[in-house]
C-alpha cells in the first residue's frame, strides 16, 4: 500500500484512479477494491486532470459495507448538498442548480420533499401499476423476432424503464425517445458517444421546457399519473415550486432510466457467465425474485455517490477532515466478506437482503420497488418467450465512472416458446 505523509498523518493511497471512468473500461475492478477493504478501506485517491477534466482536491474511498452505511445514514457529518452527489466538482453554477435536487439535499430541506414524494411512490402505487409494467413487458418481447440477433440494450432493457417512466408520468409513450436522449446526453458526458458539452447543456434546457409544459397540464387537467399527484401535492399548505419540479422531473429521468436499463442487461450478461443457474431459472422462474437481489449485489447498476463531510470524523480509523470529499463504493460493499461470505461467487439461492445497490439511509432509493417489479415481470417475460437465447458478443460498455453499464450487448435470441398473455 502506499502512503504519503502530511502533517503527523501516514495516508492511505488507492494507488489506482478510481475516480477516472477508464478504470472501469474492462469493468469494476473488483481485485482492487478487494486490496483496498483488506489493507486502507478508507484511503485517498488523486483527482489528476485527463481527457478535458481540470482534476480535483482528490476523495477519500469508502470501501467496507459498514464504513458506506455510516456514511448514508450521518448526513449531519457527510452532507449530500455541500457538493453534492457526483464525483466530481461542479463549476459554482452547475453546482448551485443540482443543489436544488432532492438527491442533493440534507434533512431538514431533503424531509419535505421526501415525505411529498414517498406519498406517492407506494407499495400501493407499485402494485396497482402491475398490469401496464406486464403489459409493457409483453408488447416489447413480442416485437422481438425469434432467431434473429438484437442489441439486448437498444430493444430490451432500455424500452422497458422508458415504457414506465412514460406512463408513470402520463406522457405520450413515443415521447419516451425523447427521454431517452435527454439522460443519455445528460449521463454520458464522459462518453464521446453522446455528444459531449454541448449536447449535455443542450438536454437540460429541452429536458426542463418540457417539465414545466407537462406541470403546467397536471395544473389544470389533473390525472391520475404520479407527475400530476406530484405537481398538486402539498405539504403544509405548500406545492412544489417549478425549480424543484423541474429537478424531480430529472432525477426521476436519470434515477428510473439509465439504472434499470443496467440492471436488466447486467443480468442477461451475467446469467450468460453462469449458465447452470441460468437453466435453473428458466426451469423454476420463482427463484427469478431471489435472483434479482444476487444480481443486484454482484452486478450493482451504480457504482459509487459522492459526500462532503461537514465536521471532523473518523471513518473505519481514519480521520477525515470538514471539507473532504467521501465516495462510498457501493460495488465493492457488496463484496465485503464480513458481511458475504465468498463475495466473488454468483449464487441465485443467496439472499443478500442487505446489499448495497440501492444505498443506504437517508437517500435510500424511492424506486427499488418499482426497478424490482419492472425486472421480475420483464425478465420473466423475455425467459419464457426465449427459453435458448444467449449472449453473441462483446458487449459495449458504457464510459463511466458512475454507472456500471452498457450500450450494447449483442444476443442471440433461439427459436421462441409458444407466446404468452401478458400476465394479469
Ligand atoms: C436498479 C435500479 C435502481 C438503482 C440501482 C438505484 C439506485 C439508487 C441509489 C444508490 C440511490 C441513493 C443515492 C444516495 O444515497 O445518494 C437512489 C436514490 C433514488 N432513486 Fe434509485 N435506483 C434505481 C431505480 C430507481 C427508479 C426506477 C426510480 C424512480 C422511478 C428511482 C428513484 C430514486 C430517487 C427519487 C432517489 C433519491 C431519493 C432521495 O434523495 O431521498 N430509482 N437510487
Amino acid at each position: 500500500m502506499v502512503t504519503s505523509e502530511s502533517p503527523g498523518l501516514l495516508i492511505p493511497k488507492a494507488g489506482v484512479d478510481l475516480g477516472r471512468p477508464d478504470t472501469y473500461a474492462d469493468g469494476v475492478p473488483y481485485e482492487v477494491f478487494a486490496r483496498l477493504r483488506r489493507e486502507a478501506p478508507v484511503s485517498w485517491v488523486d483527482e489528476p486532470p485527463h481527457d478535458g477534466f481540470d482534476g480535483g482536491p482528490g476523495f477519500w474511498a469508502a470501501t467496507r459495507h459498514a464504513d458506506i452505511v455510516e456514511v448514508s445514514r450521518h448526513p449531519e457529518v457527510y452532507s449530500s448538498h455541500v457538493g453534492a452527489t457526483f464525483l466530481r466538482d461542479q463549476r459554482p453554477r452547475d453546482l448551485a442548480a443540482l443543489q436544488q435536487m432532492m438527491l442533493n439535499l440534507d434533512p431538514p430541506d431533503h424531509s419535505k420533499l421526501r415525505k411529498i414524494v414517498s406519498r406517492v411512490f407506494t407499495p400501493k402505487m407499485v402494485n396497482g401499476m402491475f398490469s401496464s409494467i406486464a403489459r409493457d413487458a409483453h408488447d416489447i418481447v413480442a416485437g422481438l423476432e425469434p432467431g434473429s440477433e438484437i442489441d439486448l440494450v437498444a430493444k430490451v432493457s432500455a424500452e422497458m424503464p422508458l415504457m414506465v417512466l412514460a406512463d408513470l408520468l402520463g406522457v405520450p409513450r413515443s415521447d419516451r425517445h425523447l427521454l431517452y436522449s435527454w439522460t443519455n446526453r445528460m449521463v454520458g458526458l464522459d462518453d464521446p458517444a453522446y455528444g459531449g458539452r454541448a449536447a449535455f447543456l443542450s438536454a437540460f434546457q429541452e429536458m426542463f421546457a418540457y417539465a414545466e409544459e407537462q406541470a403546467e397540464m397536471r395544473r389544470r387537467d389533473p390525472g391520475d399519473d404520479v407527475w400530476s399527484l406530484i405537481v398538486n401535492a402539498e405539504v403544509d399548505g405548500e406545492r412544489l415550486s417549478l425549480d424543484e419540479l423541474q429537478r424531480f422531473f430529472q432525477l426521476l429521468m436519470i434515477a428510473g432510466n439509465e439504472t434499470t436499463r443496467n440492471l436488466l442487461t447486467g443480468a442477461v450478461l451475467t446469467l450468460d457467465r453462469h449458465p447452470d443457474q441460468w437453466a435453473e431459472l428458466r426451469a423454476n422462474p420463482d427463484l427469478l425474485e431471489g435472483a434479482i437481489e444476487e444480481i443486484l449485489r454482484f452486478h450493482p447498476p451504480v457504482m459509487q455517490f459522492r459526500r462532503t463531510a461537514v465536521a471532523d470524523a473518523e471513518l473505519g480509523g481514519q480521520r477525515i477532515a470538514a471539507g473532504d470529499k467521501v465516495v462510498v463504493f457501493y460495488v465493492s460493499g457488496n463484496r465485503d466478506e464480513s458481511v458475504f461470505s465468498d463475495p466473488d461467487r454468483f449464487d441465485i439461492h443467496r439472499n443478500p437482503v442487505n446489499h448495497l445497490a440501492f444505498g443506504s439511509g437517508t437517500h435510500f432509493c424511492l424506486g427499488n420497488s418499482l426497478a424490482r417489479l419492472e425486472a421480475r415481470v420483464l425478465l420473466t417475460e423475455l425467459f419464457a418467450r426465449f427459453p435458448r437465447m444467449r449472449v453473441a458478443g462483446p458487449s459495449l460498455r458504457f464510459r463511466s465512472n458512475f454507472i456500471n453499464g452498457y450500450r450494447e450487448l449483442p444476443v442471440e435470441l433461439g427459436p421462441a416458446a409458444a407466446r404468452t398473455a401478458p400476465e394479469e
